[in-house]
């Protein structure tokens, strides 16, 4: 892509990430409550519309042996340990596709 952002095949339109916070008992007491307010601010101070950032009440990881939360959920990816910084990574590798 001319400008490093991924673009919908033949639209020229950008892709819009769908980014879904786990707010269940397991992703909120080990810190996705923590980190809400300022995740929401830093994704969209860095990709403005291009993330649409909603909550879900439980992703069902925490119920994986060796579960790994918090957990978020980008497009139809899950993330585990998902710190504000790892998910930032994620987005930024998917927008250079
Ligand atoms: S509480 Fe987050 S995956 Fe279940």
């Amino acid at each position: 892509m001319a400008d490093g952002h991924s673009t919908d095949s033949g639209t020229g339109v950008k892709h819009k990430f769908e980014l879904v916070v786990c707010m269940g008992t397991s992703c909120y007491t080990m810190g996705a409550a923590a980190h809400i307010d300022k995740l929401v601010d830093t994704v969209h101070q860095k990709y403005g519309e291009r993330v649409n950032i909603t909550a879900n009440i439980c992703l069902g990881q925490c119920l994986l042996e060796n579960s790994r939360p918090p957990y978020v959920k980008l497009d139809d990816d899950i993330i585990p340990d998902a710190t504000i910084e790892r998910i930032v990574e994620n987005i930024d590798k998917r927008c250079k596709k």
